[in-house]
């Protein structure tokens, strides 16, 4: 049957997995981009396109919390060479200042350019005519292409969640040419700041004989035709009202009340929250921590740092290096600063569901989002979200699209160590009325601007979006 709304993610919203018995069960996965999703699926009636999450996995098309859901096939080679490799070793650093060197492998290529057409085909095959397809994020970005090549009667928006890199990285990039033309298969281009847009636009002049005009960049069609492509800002928010909702209920508070008692109840909590990643600043923040302890300036048991590090993409080398790093440098302080029953560092190599999430932020007085390249970052609106009292202190990496929006934070460059020490320390002992006034604000923020505002704000931009030549 087809569908008026196709979504095109690399994953699934909910996470497919093969009993003993060889039966097939799920279970909802929390992102963000399904809460954004969801209500417009809904009542558009959609179906989402997607991996399961699990290698060498064949399912039929199903339907799970009122979606219908279309799974895509990964071989293990696949995933390794496609998801693994031209992904998150290629693409994902090159899009994040190079802080780890991408690696290029024509072979790995050739899977992302092979998986890329099977979404696109899955896209074609379920989109109803003149159907609105949204694809997803850095994985995807040669799918508006092709599938406008498969179905030119389609609405096509395509949305990338992480940062677009500066003209001048981006160059490195032996296949630039390709993953441009890819992108401007889609009607509407979207970015989380304006200077990843602007950065798209420059890389199209760069890159291709097109002619742009501020944001629109005209692409010919079949027989002289010429459309246009925009490009813009669209920074993605969360489900503020859930996680506002979770930490006022009972149990949720109890729950952070019982994590504080648990370290002793000291004077100031300070919490990470990141998938296991490089791009995070984990290491920058962990050793501004110890030098402050180090230097007395905090003092354990008084000061804690609770790190909930989640694992994520452990088959790749540097995500393996940099645990092994950031482990290292948690014994060491641990070691040197610690005393019986007195930890500064409680680190936690794991996934929590919501409500753990939701208490872990009440909890916090200060929140540390040190993250040396991010295309948003939505545990700072996370965290902003469940400080339902108006009570902590956000200290934000500058190089977080979060930044842009959040006025009312304490704005750190990580690189910095002696910035960031200050910060945190100016944090750690900040005055109740100035904390509830920044607080205050980041919550007016945060609040009125959740991710179903998000969604509806794309895809009514989408489909406003002219078809006619430029002017
Ligand atoms: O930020 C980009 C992103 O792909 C998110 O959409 C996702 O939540 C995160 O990175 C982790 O992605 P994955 O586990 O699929 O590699």
């Amino acid at each position: 049957m087809p569908y008026e709304l196709v979504v095109v993610a690399n994953r699934l919203p909910v996470d497919l997995t093969l009993g003993p018995d060889g039966s097939l069960s799920w279970s909802r996965s929390p992102g963000g981009l399904v809460s954004a999703l969801e209500p417009v699926m809904r009542e558009a009636d959609g179906a989402w396109i997607g991996w399961s999450g699990t290698a060498d996995l064949e399912s039929e098309p199903f339907d799970a919390d009122g979606m219908h859901l279309v799974p895509v096939c990964l071989t293990t080679d696949e995933v390794e060479e496609y998801y693994e490799g031209f992904a998150n070793d290629t693409l994902w650093p090159l899009s994040h200042d190079v802080i780890s060197p991408p690696v290029y492998h024509r072979h790995w290529w050739e899977t992302y350019r092979r998986v890329n057409r099977r979404f696109a085909t899955e896209a074609a095959r379920h989109a109803a005519p003149g159907a609105v397809v949204w694809v997803h994020d850095y994985q995807l970005q040669l799918v508006p292409a092709i599938l406008r090549e498969l179905r030119p009667d389609v609405r096509i928006g395509y949305f990338h969640h992480i940062p677009f890199p500066p003209l001048e990285i981006f160059a490195q990039l032996p296949w630039r040419r390709q993953v441009v033309e890819g992108l401007l298969g889609a009607d509407l281009v979207g970015f989380q700041r304006s200077g990843d847009a602007a950065n798209f636009v420059r890389v199209v002049r760069r890159f291709t004989d097109l002619t742009t005009r501020g944001p629109l960049v005209a692409v010919p069609g079949p027989d002289g035709t010429e459309r246009q492509v925009r490009a813009s800002a669209f920074p993605i928010s969360i489900d503020s009202g859930r996680f506002d909702a979770l930490a006022r209920t009972q149990a949720v508070r109890d729950r952070a009340a019982e994590i504080r008692a648990s370290l002793g109840d000291p004077q100031v909590m300070l919490l990470g929250v990141d998938r296991l990643d490089y791009t995070k600043g984990i290491r920058h923040r962990i050793k501004a921590f110890g030098e402050l302890l180090a230097e007395g300036r905090l003092r354990v048991p008084e000061a804690v740092l609770v790190q909930v590090a989640s694992p994520s993409r452990q088959n790749v080398e540097a995500y393996q290096q940099l645990r092994e790093e950031v482990e290292l440098l948690v014994g060491r302080i641990n070691g040197e600063h610690g005393t019986i029953g007195a930890v500064p560092i409680s680190y936690l190599h794991h996934s929590y569901p919501p409500e753990e999430m939701a208490a872990l932020y009440l909890a916090a007085d200060v929140m540390l989002v040190t993250s040396l390249r991010d295309g948003m970052n939505l545990v700072a609106k996370e965290f902003v979200a469940a400080c339902v009292d108006d009570r902590g202190v956000l200290v934000l990496s500058e190089f977080t699209g979060a930044a842009d929006e959040l006025a009312g934070a304490l704005l750190v460059n990580p690189h910095d160590i002696d910035g960031l020490k200050d910060a945190v320390e100016r944090a750690a002992r900040m005055d109740p009325r100035e904390m509830r006034s920044r607080m205050r604000k980041l919550r007016r923020r945060v609040m009125s601007d959740d991710v179903r505002r998000w969604s509806q704000t794309f895809l009514r931009t989408l489909e406003a979006a002219p078809r006619e030549p430029l002017a």
